[in-house]
């Protein structure tokens, strides 16, 4: 997704000359994050749903924003299930995630969730749930194969032993539970396996292992099911940002593997539903901070800046190096000099008091001044709302939500 940086840097320079503080904001560009939906949206064949991960980030704009596109939200937490049913009472919810608390799973079932089993003591849990309530409840089991086409990426939930879904060897005793149990409805196989995947073509031999896997389980246990959750995943190339998932690429890939698999098997094949958090919203938020302080320490240049990883923890999360925009600001009121860097790898860090506040590394920057502000990109998903926001209790940072031009 091409960013708008005109319009974030314009309105991190409206929120800069309308605080007597330095900045430190999240802006998210919601027109950006519509279109950028829309583009998932009809990339995906009509035999796809298109659900989002709140977990990514779940502040009511960016949902709002997000419903009249998606299909429906994926919840991880009876939290997440109740800031859904009070914001949206009417979208369907999608329930996953390990450790549910029988409240939770009561929670579920009282607003309709489907519900993404992940172990047979869960399974035994909700059915007792189920049948108390005297209502069905539709299920998918979260299963974790081994796959020969599960590709290799930073962060890998399955195809080994975790704690994630119901191990492979465990599946027929689930199944054979579920035979004598009528209030759990299985609708389907749900998979997430990986996350961080930047490559199309791999992810598509993952979902044609998912299809090939659910075919073989339905022929050897007798199954019919409606849908496979094929999870989220796809990544957010923070390394390279020149060279991201090609969307394109996999839907045209997608468009023709359904289309096979249809040729071969008729109306036998299962729905594919996709439950993506860091690729919908991650490219509509920046980051925006103000330079404190310049030093150097032995060879190295340090920026200190207003905020860090307590407000933004992707970069410590992710392991990497984040990128960013400096925006100069000409002005400067103080009576104090103003320290600069020039053509000099600097590193960016925060207010904490750890070494590991740090969220960029030996950046090559042209000019930076103390006064100037930074933008980080891509920090729509998986940053405020994984931050520990309230270490050393510095303030919160604004929240801004750019709408449509007028
Ligand atoms: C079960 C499940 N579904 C969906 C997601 C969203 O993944 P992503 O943000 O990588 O698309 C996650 C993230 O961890 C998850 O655990």
């Amino acid at each position: 997704m091409r960013l708008d940086w005109d319009r974030a840097i314009a309105a991190a320079q409206q929120a800069h000359a309308g605080s007597d503080e330095p900045l430190c904001a999240f802006i998210y560009d919601l027109p950006a994050l519509k279109r950028h939906a829309a583009h998932l949206r009809e990339g995906l064949p009509g035999q796809c749903d298109f659900f989002y991960a709140i977990k990514a980030n779940s502040d009511v704009p960016l949902l709002q924003t997000l419903a009249p596109t998606v299909d429906g939200f994926e919840a991880s937490s009876g939290g997440e299930i109740a800031w859904l049913r009070q914001h949206f009472p009417q979208v369907p919810v999608i329930f996953s995630g390990p450790g549910k608390l029988d409240s939770e799973l009561a929670l579920a079932l009282q607003h309709g969730a489907t519900v993404h089993v992940e172990s047979l003591h869960e399974l035994e849990r909700l059915a007792v749930l189920a049948r108390a309530g005297g209502k069905p409840a539709s299920i998918l089991l979260r299963v974790n194969p081994p796959l020969a086409e599960l590709a290799t990426t930073t962060l890998v939930m399955g195809g080994k032993p975790t704690q994630f879904g119901i191990a492979i060897e465990h599946l027929p005793v689930c199944l054979e539970r579920l035979r004598q149990e009528p209030c759990l409805e299985l609708r389907g196989f749900h998979f997430h396996l990986l996350s961080h995947q930047l490559d199309a073509d791999k992810h598509l031999q993952l979902l044609s292992a998912y299809l090939r896997q659910t075919r073989e389980w339905c022929e050897q246990y007798g199954l019919r099911i409606e849908h496979i959750n094929v999870g989220g995943g796809i990544g957010v190339n923070y390394r390279e940002p020149q060279r991201q998932f090609d969307w394109p690429r996999f839907s045209t890939g997608l468009a023709s593997l359904l289309a096979e698999e249809a040729r071969r098997h008729g109306d036998d094949v299962p729905r594919l539903r996709f439950e993506l958090g860091r690729f919908v919203s991650a490219f509509c938020g920046y980051y925006a901070t103000e330079v404190l302080d310049i030093k150097e320490s032995g060879e190295r240049v340090f920026a200190i800046v207003r905020g860090g990883t307590h407000h933004f923890r992707t970069p410590y999360a992710q392991g990497h190096s984040h990128p960013f925009r400096v925006v100069p600001v000409a002005d400067w009121k103080h009576a104090y000099s103003r320290p600069e860097a020039v053509h000099r790898p600097v590193t960016v860090a925060g207010q904490l008091c750890t070494p590991k506040d740090v969220l960029a590394s030996d950046a090559m920057l042209d000019r930076l001044r103390v006064g100037d502000l930074l933008l980080f990109q891509y920090a729509g998903a998986y940053a405020w709302h994984i931050s520990h926001h309230d270490f050393l209790r510095h303030p919160h940072p604004q929240h801004i939500y750019l709408q449509e031009d007028a």
